[in-house]
């Protein structure tokens, strides 16, 4: 599935008499969108009605003003824009419109078109002898033009209503414009071993029950939560399983990665084996990745594993831990020594419960998308480049977008390499020197994905020193760490600590590892025989710059 940025802006054009105004306002409604009409901007800013305009000083400075008014409504934000007929005529107003959104151009028969514009004398192309015989000669200039159009309408026998419900059936098509329609995404997982849905969306959480595979081997469940996760969104789960034919169980653990332990553990076990959980029992795990990791770990392990549903709550279970099939849980000699490999049947993500999410917790699911830009793609680096600053919870299809094309990248990722042995490696960017940092921080007191954006920095910027990109791409993203308001440098972390921590690291052999970097922003490359020298005087760098914004404070 082709998964694209949301548009800036969706374009209703075509001929005089399509219907255009009407149906632009329609979609706009259903959308919950602005509309935006060109041509009502050329007359309030001219203060002066088209005819007039035409009258006065002729079409090409008319089509300088529709230029303008373009310009004007594409910095608006987010909107449908109805288009005068001639907009596409200039091939710049066609490329503005193409880089905002798809643009669908409404057509119908020139008798039609004559029926319902042929009189109307405030249409100063018409304003001829023969307005049936003009009509031909301009649908026929122009026929090029709407060419271009990404999709085609016909409204010669339909209502506007009708036309409108078409265009917006045409838009949940659409790769760039589906997040505005609420179209939910569904993205299939196939291993070797396992088949499984992630189901991403607005509200997705509501219809759970309809949304896991069939009860063929029993209705019991677990729901694994924690205290404040229970709070804001165990009551509404619980429903939705039990209107499913469900028998959920809430199994309440406290928050935070303190739960990821033995004990704890150990408590959930009793509480399954209190709620009579047998072998076609099913876990749901509600929360973020600590919820995900230890739910999933005791349904890998319950009756040698019983299915495993994820629902997960935070930014960066949603786009990460929820997907792959990996379960742990920590010891006090270091974070998830102990796990299974243990995939889901289903996973569900809801972004809209991401709403209630702390800033920081946002933030820290932000390094492992960032993360994924920078290998896998491009366009969502750009978009996140355009979209740094804003605030991404207030746009649900920004949301829906980020999740969904994370999922589908980690997804992919993990089909070719369910047990990491290849090129899984890649989803490690950034790891080696964040992990050196995360375990050399006193108690993990860092979080995941901000140390995540510390380490693509160190990394990016050995990537340049060894030659595998140039400086302006470890810039780059160095930028798009900075942009999102994770750290680009560390404080408060003893080199030497750092150092040893980076020393512990698996994939170390003989002085040497492999490493994934980025020779291009939307790419990547494992680079062997790597020198841990280079990669101790990347955690050095990252160091210093800590030490350097310290002294300026
Ligand atoms: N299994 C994997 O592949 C994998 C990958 C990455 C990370 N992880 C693990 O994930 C864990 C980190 O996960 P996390 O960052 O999601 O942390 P988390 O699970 O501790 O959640 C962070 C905080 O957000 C709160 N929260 C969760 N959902 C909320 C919501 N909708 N509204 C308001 N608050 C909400 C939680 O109560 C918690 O306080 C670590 O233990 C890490 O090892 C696992």
């Amino acid at each position: 599935m082709d998964l694209r940025p949301p548009a800036d802006a969706i374009a209703i054009t075509g001929f005089m008499g399509t219907g255009k105004t009407t149906v632009a306002r329609i979609v706009a409604e259903r959308l919950g969108l602005d509309v935006v009409d060109t041509d009502e901007l050329i007359e309030a800013n001219a203060g002066t009605p088209i005819p007039a305009i035409f009258a006065a000083d002729g079409e090409e400075y008319f089509r300088d003003l529709e230029s303008a008014a373009l310009a004007q409504a594409l910095g608006r934000g987010r909107a449908v824009i109805s288009t005068g007929g001639g907009m596409l005529l200039r091939p710049s107003n066609l490329e503005a419109l193409r880089r905002a959104g798809p643009i669908v151009c409404l057509t119908a028969s020139p008798d039609a078109i004559m029926r319902r514009v042929g009189a109307d004398d405030s249409r100063p192309l018409l304003q001829v002898a023969d307005p049936a015989g003009r009509i031909a000669e301009l649908l026929a200039e122009r026929q090029h033009a709407y060419a271009q159009a990404d999709a085609h309408v016909d409204s010669t026998e339909l209502p506007a209503e009708q036309v409108a419900a078409e265009v917006l059936g045409l838009l949940a098509d659409d790769p760039r414009a589906r997040w505005l329609t609420g179209a939910r995404t569904t993205i299939p997982v196939t291993l070797p071993d396992a088949r499984y849905a992630i189901t991403v969306g607005a509200g997705v959480l509501d219809e759970v029950g309809a949304l896991c595979p069939p009860r063929e081997r029993g209705v019991r469940a677990a729901l694994v939560t924690t205290d404040r996760i229970a709070a804001l969104l165990a009551d509404g789960t619980m429903a939705a399983l039990r209107a499913c034919g469900w028998e959920p169980h809430p199994m309440v653990v406290p928050d935070g990665e303190a739960s990821k332990s033995l004990v704890v553990l150990g408590e959930l076990y009793e509480q399954m084996a209190a709620a009579g959980l047998d072998r076609g029992s099913t876990v749901f795990a509600l929360g973020g990745g600590v919820v995900g990791d230890l739910a999933g770990f005791a349904a890998a392990t319950w009756m040698r594993g019983i299915d495993l549903i994820h629902l997960p709550t935070t930014l960066l279970a949603q786009v990460d831990s929820s997907i792959g099939g990996k379960t742990a849980i920590d010891l006090s000699g270091g974070k998830n020594l102990v796990g299974a490999f243990h995939q889901p049947v289903a996973v569900v993500g809801d972004v809209g419960t991401l709403t209630t999410l702390p800033p920081e917790e946002l933030r820290s699911g932000l390094g492992e998308i960032i993360k994924h830009a920078c290998c896998f793609d491009g366009a969502m680096f750009e978009f996140l480049e355009r979209r740094a600053g804003t605030g991404l919870v207030d746009d649900p299809p920004a949301l829906e977008y980020l999740v969904s094309r994370n999922c589908q990248i980690k997804a992919g990722v993990v089909e070719q390499d369910p047990h990491e042995h290849g090129v899984r490696a890649v989803l490690n960017y950034g790891h080696t020197v964040g992990h050196a940092l995360e375990r050399a921080a006193a108690g993990w007191s860092l979080r995941h994905g901000e140390v995540v954006g510390t380490g693509i920095v160190a990394e990016s910027r050995l990537a340049a020193w060894l030659g595998v990109s140039d400086e302006e791409t470890a810039l780059r993203q160095e930028r798009l760490v900075a942009a999102w308001g994770l750290p680009t440098c560390v404080s408060g972390i003893d080199e030497d600590a750092a150092l040893a921590a980076l020393a512990r690291d698996k994939k170390i052999v003989s002085g040497r590892l492999r490493l994934p970097l980025v020779p291009e922003v939307g790419s990547f490359r494992i680079v062997e025989d790597v020198s841990i020298d280079l990669v101790r005087r990347a955690v050095r760098s990252v160091l210093a710059q800590g030490r350097r914004q310290d002294a300026r404070r």
